[in-house]
């Protein structure tokens, strides 16, 4: 059983069903979600035997003008003191240990500067969903720079939330007493006392976790918006959320420092293009001009192997991260990533390759 698959098994023992599913589901039929890790499965690895395997390969990278030790980041995942009382803040050391990086969700349980003090030399990005007051989000965009943030991730492909059956099915999520979604941008509102989330008695508060489901961001997101995100951080903006050459080529033009194909982990448009297909005509669209990521489905250091190999400068992973914080908070976190890294260095000795630029469409196996 792949070690993911282990992770979500202890996670779904320890976490209440609704949460577990908010984090499981996908939308519709969950197609798009199964199709998301068949797509990378199907792409078949050639071994390269008798070449002098590289017994220790360098699966570091340099990304956005900063060295990494590993092409796996962590990607911006909602509320994650439901998984862990840690949250944000032990996702954050975990990737900082691994010499990755951390991208802070919009619509999470820890404040952009509470995550900036857990992991202060770790590499941690933000990711932004733009509010339709535009004036909360520049808020949270002005603090990003002094708090050492070293990218923006404008996520595009929420323009309405994704229809997550089981999420509907589940009703509104329990948000344990203390915990709140934050704005990143001022300190959380005032609420009287008793109220939900501030509740003085054992109950868990009904619903404001209910926010990351159902939105508060702007649904005529446009690509002038790219410009915008990137004036207010004064950092590099990647878009995520892409599966086309078309909108890969004018997020570039509209300012892009790098894209991620992406379909939200199977959680918006049931039927979407799995990501592993999609990279591809994105790729070609891109040109090189911009480093292009990809998430979606990955969970082995052979998938990742495989992403690099198409031409992906690196990955994200959503839920292997969730399931590991859900069975052991940070220390799990980093064990994840140690093991994806291991299965990456494998994976590359047996394809001939020693450092992560020698991963092309060579080691991958013709289309048949
Ligand atoms: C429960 C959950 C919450 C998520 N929250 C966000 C979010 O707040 N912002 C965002 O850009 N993407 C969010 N995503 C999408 C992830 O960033 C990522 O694209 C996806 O999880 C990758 O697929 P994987 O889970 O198969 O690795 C979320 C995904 C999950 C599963």
């Amino acid at each position: 059983m792949a070690v993911c698959d282990e992770l979500e098994r202890r996670a779904r023992a320890r976490l209440d069903p609704r949460v577990f599913d908010y984090y499981a589901g996908g939308a519709g039929d969950e197609r798009t979600l199964a199709d998301n890790r068949r797509a990378w499965a199907r792409l078949e690895l050639r071994p390269v035997l008798g070449g002098g395997a590289d017994r220790s390969p360098d699966t570091s990278l340099t990304l956005l003008g900063r060295r990494l030790e590993l092409p796996v980041l962590l990607a911006p995942v909602a509320a994650q003191r439901l998984l862990d009382p840690g949250g944000e803040p032990a996702s954050a050391r975990a990737a900082a240990r691994a010499g990755t990086v951390f991208c802070l969700s919009t619509r999470a349980t820890a404040d952009v500067a509470e995550v900036a003090e857990a992991a202060p030399d770790g590499a941690r990005w933000f990711q932004l969903y733009v509010e339709r007051e535009r004036v909360r989000s520049r808020r949270a965009l002005e603090r990003l720079a002094e708090l050492g943030y070293g990218a923006v991730v404008l996520t595009a492909d929420l323009p309405v939330a994704g229809r997550r059956e089981r999420e509907l099915r589940g009703g509104p999520l329990p948000l344990p007493r203390g915990v709140e979604i934050v704005t990143h941008g001022e300190p959380p509102p005032r609420r009287p006392a008793g109220a939900p989330g501030r509740a003085a008695g054992g109950a868990p508060a009904a619903s404001p976790a209910h926010k990351p489901v159902v939105g508060g961001w702007d649904p005529a997101l446009t690509w002038r918006d790219v410009e915008w995100v990137a004036e207010r951080s004064r950092l590099p903006v990647l878009v995520k959320g892409l599966l086309t050459g078309e909108d890969a080529a004018l997020a570039v033009e509209h300012g892009a420092a790098g894209v991620v194909v992406s379909n939200h982990g199977g959680r918006q448009l049931d039927g979407a293009l799995p990501t592993a297909v999609a990279l591809p005509e994105v790729l070609a669209a891109v040109g090189g001009r911009v480093p292009v990521l990809v998430d979606g489905g990955l969970r082995t250091g052979a998938d990742v192997a495989r992403a690099l190999a198409l031409g992906a400068a690196a990955t994200m992973i959503g839920r292997p991260y969730a399931w590991a914080l859900a069975s052991g908070g940070e220390d799990e976190v980093a064990a994840l990533l140690r093991q994806l890294r291991s299965e990456l260095s494998e994976a590359m000795s047996v394809s001939g390759a020693a450092a992560v630029t020698d991963l092309t469409p060579e080691v991958l196996a013709a289309d048949r």
